[in-house]
């Protein structure tokens, strides 16, 4: 049995996920979750809210309330969805943890220790209304460029072009609409990345079995233009971790927090931490995932995460933790993906454009999400969410083929036989050809599954339902019981276990139709099909079944274009 450890990348605090989110990082993270789980192995799967910064300040004034309160509320929302689409988190914790706050000011204090922080000053707006700096998103202003006159200290949205606050023309405060703004010396710590550069640079090269898109973003960012840049890793702002050296004072570092990008990966860590509080476990308990001296060592420790994710996970977190000479734990494969776009464009939190996590839930169960999303997977380039290949997938692959299955089969039994395992007949030359078959597809699917090949596994996987199909329409039951009735038992008895089978084989696709295949059979023996033989015997002659309600629905034309409609337009 191994160790593995999961983290997904983690969401961002302000605003339900849309489907493009969920698929970068937490589903197939939970499908890698499940499937190793699966397996027998010790699992331990991590995620959390990431709270900090301007984006939740903005978002939480926005919605009128205390931005403490409003990540407070947004966090509920968010482990609830994720509870909708059976995500299966061993935690759901939060950035804005004191847990996470403690060993954020821990490694900056063993940073500062080691010589990788240096004090830089620099020169910022500050709002005299406001009594505070303003970060360059936080000042508005006429585009020197166009003439718009809601432009943002970084860019403007109307022509597009990057900007420097001082630029704006007439700049005013976005909080308060205050011109009273002087600009004023501020003090900031800045990490010395590029001192860290060799190590990191080894580390990276040490890593040969990555996908390309993990390291060829890393070498970019490693060696594109000046390479590696120091970063500034705090900020004049109320909502983040209070900059401490550990747990003693920074001189001059008063009223400042550390930068988002710098904290959130550390919860992956303390979120095993807040795992152990929320269970009453001890510190041994998390320390023996992320400490290699306290255990870890043989921890496997994968991550998951979008594309733009990338650079912080292979240079920042790692220089963070590299930097602080202590032994943690550090990722041994990084799983990123491409983008998903929605319907001939791109789906957009900011316009609201796409399907959300709440809206997906509203209209279809979990299930019918996760398959298309998984088997449509944005790997090797982007994909593209349509509803005509939504209702296509599902109607084919969950309605047709595997729902088809195991509707034929209970409810034939049922009728010829009754409510059991049927005991006539001993398996043929058919059945031996079928799970010979069957057990070089689950090597297949286990190979795809174990070197996280999603959209592979989900075409395997397909393939053995449709083996099942192929089995059954050629074994023809409903001829057999005619002339040699137990020779339809037999493909019938097959054909139930072969029901228990599929339930374990795509649980981690599809977990509350496998929990309905598992419990409609009467059994919860979850135990991996290392032998197909023994497994499509496990449910022996005599034991009781059910007729499963309807696995999977089609989806109509109507509904389908009455969709379509509904999420053209942009969420409000
Ligand atoms: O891109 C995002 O959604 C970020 N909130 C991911 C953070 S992952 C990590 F570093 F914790
Ligand atoms: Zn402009």
């Amino acid at each position: 049995m191994a160790r593995i450890l999961i983290t997904s990348a983690i969401p961002y605090i302000n605003g339900i996920k849309h489907l493009g989110n969920l698929v970068g990082s937490q589903l197939p993270a939970d499908l890698f979750a499940r499937y190793m789980r699966g397996r027998g192995n010790e699992v331990l799967f991590l995620c959390a809210t990431d709270e900090h910064g301007t984006p939740a300040e903005l978002a939480a004034a926005k919605a009128g309330k205390p931005v403490e309160q409003y990540c407070a509320e947004m966090y509920e929302v968010q482990k609830d969805l994720a509870a909708g689409f059976r995500l299966s988190f061993d935690h759901f914790g939060r950035s804005s943890s004191l847990r996470n706050r403690k060993l954020t000011q821990h490694f900056a204090g063993k940073l500062a220790e080691n010589g990788y922080i240096e004090e830089v000053s620099e020169k910022q707006m500050f709002s005299i209304a406001d009594n505070r700096f303003l970060p360059d998103r936080y000042i508005e202003g006429t585009c020197p460029n166009c003439g718009y006159d809601r432009a943002r200290g970084d860019q403007c949205e109307n022509c597009t072009k990057q900007l420097d606050p001082t630029d704006l023309i007439n700049p005013r405060s976005a909080i308060s609409g205050s011109t009273d703004l002087e600009v004023r010396e501020t003090k900031h710590l800045y990490l010395k990345q590029r001192s860290l550069k060799d190590k990191l640079e080894a580390w990276i090269d040490s890593k040969t079995d990555w996908p390309i898109l993990t390291t060829s973003i890393a070498k970019k960012w490693l060696n594109d233009g000046d390479g590696l840049q120091d970063r500034g890793i705090t900020r004049d702002l109320y909502w983040g971790v209070p900059v401490m050296k550990g747990d003693q004072p920074w001189p001059g570092m008063e009223g400042k927090v550390f930068y988002v990008w710098f904290d959130a990966p550390i919860e992956y860590i303390a979120c095993a931490a807040e795992w152990v509080d929320a269970n009453g476990k001890t510190e041994a308990d998390w320390e023996r995932w992320w400490r290699t001296d306290k255990g870890a060592a043989d921890v496997k420790y994968f991550q998951f995460m979008g594309k733009d994710n990338v650079p912080f996970h292979t240079l920042s977190f790692p220089a963070t933790i590299l930097g602080s000479g202590e032994p943690w734990k550090m990722v041994d494969y990084l799983k990123s993906f491409n983008y998903l776009n929605y319907d001939g464009g791109q789906f957009s939190t900011s316009q609201g454009r796409g399907v959300f996590m709440d809206q997906a839930l509203s209209i279809l169960p979990a299930d019918y999400w996760r398959w298309w999303l998984l088997s449509h997977a944005p790997e090797s380039s982007d994909s593209e969410f349509t509803w005509e290949n939504f209702q296509a997938s599902v109607n084919k692959d969950l309605a047709d083929v595997l729902g088809n299955f195991v509707s034929r089969v209970t409810k034939f039994c049922v009728s010829k036989f009754g409510n059991e395992v049927p005991a006539g007949g001993e398996f043929g030359p058919q059945e031996a050809a079928l799970i010979a078959d069957l057990g070089a597809r689950i090597k297949d699917y286990e190979g795809y599954m174990d070197a996280m090949e999603v959209r592979k596994s989900a075409a395997e996987l397909r393939a053995i339902w449709v083996v099942g199909n192929e089995y059954l329409q050629s074994a023809a039951p409903w001829s057999a019981v005619k002339t040699d009735p137990d020779r339809a038992q037999a493909i019938v008895r097959l054909g139930l276990n072969l029901i228990r089978l599929y339930a374990i084989l795509s649980r981690p696709f599809i977990p509350d139709a496998s929990a309905a295949m598992m419990a409609a059979m009467g059994s919860d023996d979850w135990t991996w099909p290392d032998d197909v033989s023994a497994a499509l015997r496990a449910l022996p002659a005599g034991h009781g079944f059910s007729v499963p309600e309807n696995l999977f629905r089609k989806i109509t034309d109507e509904e389908r274009a009455d969709w379509q409609t509904r999420f053209a337009g942009v969420r409000t």
